[in-house]
């Protein structure tokens, strides 16, 4: 990571000549990005306006400054069931403690990230809201929250937010911001201004009798000059497919050329849908908003129950909805209820110390089958179907919460099942390419060996290199009862445990949900079998190696 300031400013301490406390901190807490990216613009705006500004993620924040602030803007998104991000756990728990300062002297504001399809909507900063007014702080403007298409509201909060500072701050008049390191972006090249590539390769990785379609996709970076670290993720911006589209104009009798407005832009009903309204993935105030519209007394009854509208967005997309309740509506009515499209993250399966300009992805094709109807996610149906040459809009989004040892000689454990196996790719290529010598175990799990082993050839190398120690290889559906990775991982307990003991580096990447709890679990018996560990022992063992760094996991 780059370690320069904001648009190219130094970095400076961020107190101004008079000495008082007229410093802006801007702090984010962010899993995937979107609040760093957020923070960052607000922070480049008040800077443009000549204030002095702290930009820092929460994760590297020193609660005992709380005391010193005066003005304070907060950035934070929540994540599954109402989880603050990593790095906003411990300052979300400090406020909630009886540790916390009362906070009288304080301003603040905050823009709430979130997923209108989960439960607990933007939970973390509501949280953020409640504590810091209860401890004395004052809103100086209402908290904001914002949903998955959150750019438009976000321009909104820091145009008001810096209209609200100029009573309370003044300018420093010459630019000055500090910038804690970790976190400027990699390139000039954003989520918001992403760079325009070219897809070299989307070739199927999974044999013909898998029922799996997984790709492995070549992206060409070309005179970007986008850099990455293994461990990073790309962002990629994708257009809906033409036969979905149509599908939904043909099912509302709308005329595909009949203009609409999209954020103050006119544009035509079939653009709009291709390019600019996420069709692949429902929420709940689309339910709720078709249900008035359609008049359905079912959905009706359905959209007035949270968690059965909860189970319906997570099982149907937008033309289901459409197709099982029919409702009279105006282009300008079905693009008003559509969230706006976003990009889609996939950890980056290359290292450029091997493919330079290139960037390759792991995709699983996202399908689905509903009442003899094929259902695709958006991004991976549009590589899947991408052809060579064609144009793709990329962006980096830096994960240092995923990074091999600085220690090359430290030996590392990669468990990867699926497509989670693309990140250890890019570190097997890394530590190829640097001649590492330390030793490497791989844990690998899909359906069957015969069509998804995925990669096979290139662990077979490195294991013949020596460059791979050790690949174990869960075949799911190979036998009569499943085999998963965590299985491996307790077959192996005694090893695994030496590798520990030995200083390995840990790494889990693939499905949260239930993967990687299992594979959790797993290690917390490990520990408790050779490690001779209480059950309470082993789990805080487990936190010792998480808060080293060694314990890593990018799972989603
Ligand atoms: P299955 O689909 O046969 O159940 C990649 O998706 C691999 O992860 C598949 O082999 C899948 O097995 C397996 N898998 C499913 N649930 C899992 C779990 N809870 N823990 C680990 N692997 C799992």
């Amino acid at each position: 990571t780059s370690e320069q300031g904001v648009a190219g400013v130094p970095q400076v301490a961020g107190s101004n000549e008079a000495g008082t406390e007229q410093v802006i901190t801007i702090l984010y807490g962010s899993q995937t990005g979107n609040g760093r990216g957020v923070a960052t613009e607000l922070a480049e705006k008040a800077q443009a306006q000549g204030y002095a500004v702290n930009l820092t993620s929460m994760g590297d924040y020193k609660t005992r400054q709380l005391k010193q602030e005066s003005l304070l803007l907060l950035v934070v998104s929540t994540h599954g069931e109402g989880d603050a991000p990593d790095d906003a756990i411990e300052l979300h728990k400090f406020l909630s403690s009886k540790r916390a300062p009362k906070l009288d002297n304080l301003n603040y504001s905050i823009l709430a990230l979130g997923d209108s399809s989960y439960e607990f909507f933007c939970q973390t900063g509501k949280d953020f809201d409640s504590r810091l007014s209860a401890l004395g702080a004052k809103a100086i403007t209402p908290i904001v929250e914002c949903d998955v298409d959150y750019q438009e509201q976000a321009e909104q909060w820091q145009a008001d937010v810096l209209e609200a500072v100029k009573p309370l701050v003044q300018s420093a008049g010459a630019s000055v911001v500090s910038i804690a390191s970790s976190q400027v972006a990699t390139s000039n090249f954003t989520k918001q201004k992403p760079y325009t590539a070219e897809l070299l390769v989307s070739q199927k990785l999974t044999g013909r009798d898998s029922d799996r379609d997984v790709r492995h996709v070549e992206i060409e970076l070309g005179e970007s000059g986008i850099q990455y670290q293994a461990g990073d993720a790309l962002g990629v911006w994708f257009s809906n497919s033409q036969e979905l589209v149509s599908e939904l104009i043909e099912a509302l009798e709308l005329d595909e050329n009949e203009q609409v407005t999209v954020s103050k832009e006119s544009l035509a009903l079939r653009d709009a849908l291709t390019h600019k309204k996420e069709l692949t993935q429902l929420y709940p105030g689309l339910v709720s908003g078709w249900a008035e519209l359609s008049k359905n007394a079912d959905l009706l009854t359905l959209s007035a129950d949270k968690a059965l509208t909860r189970e319906f967005v997570n099982n149907h997309q937008v033309a289901d909805l459409v197709r099982l309740y029919p409702a009279k509506v105006t282009a300008e009515q079905f693009v008003g209820l559509l969230r706006g499209i976003t990009p889609r993250l996939y950890s980056i399966a290359s290292s450029q110390a091997e493919v330079e300009s290139e960037v390759h992805l792991t995709v699983a094709l996202v399908e689905d089958e509903r009442d003899g109807v094929a259902r695709f996610g958006g991004a991976s149906q549009f590589l899947a179907s991408a052809e060579e040459g064609q144009a793709v809009q990329v962006y980096v989004e830096p994960n240092n919460h995923f990074r091999l040892p600085e220690n090359p000689d430290t030996p590392v454990i990669m468990v990867g099942p699926g497509t989670g196996v693309a990140p250890f790719r890019a570190f097997m290529q890394e530590r190829a390419a640097q001649g590492v010598e330390g030793k490497a175990w791989l844990f690998f799990g899909n359906p069957h060996f015969e069509q998804d082993f995925l990669y096979q050839t290139e662990w077979q190398q490195y294991l013949q290199s020596g460059e791979l120690s050790r690949i174990d290889l869960a075949f799911s559906r190979d036998q009569q009862h499943k085999v998963y990775v965590q299985h491996k991982l307790a077959e192996q307990g005694e090893q695994l445990w030496q590798w520990l003991e030995d200083g390995a580096h840990f790494y889990i990447c693939g499905d949260a949900e239930r993967m990687a709890k299992d594979v959790h679990q797993a290690l917390l018996d490990v520990a408790v079998k050779f490690g001779h560990k209480t059950p309470e022992q082993a789990e805080q063992y487990l936190e010792g190696l998480r808060a080293a760094k060694r314990y890593q996991k990018d799972v989603y």
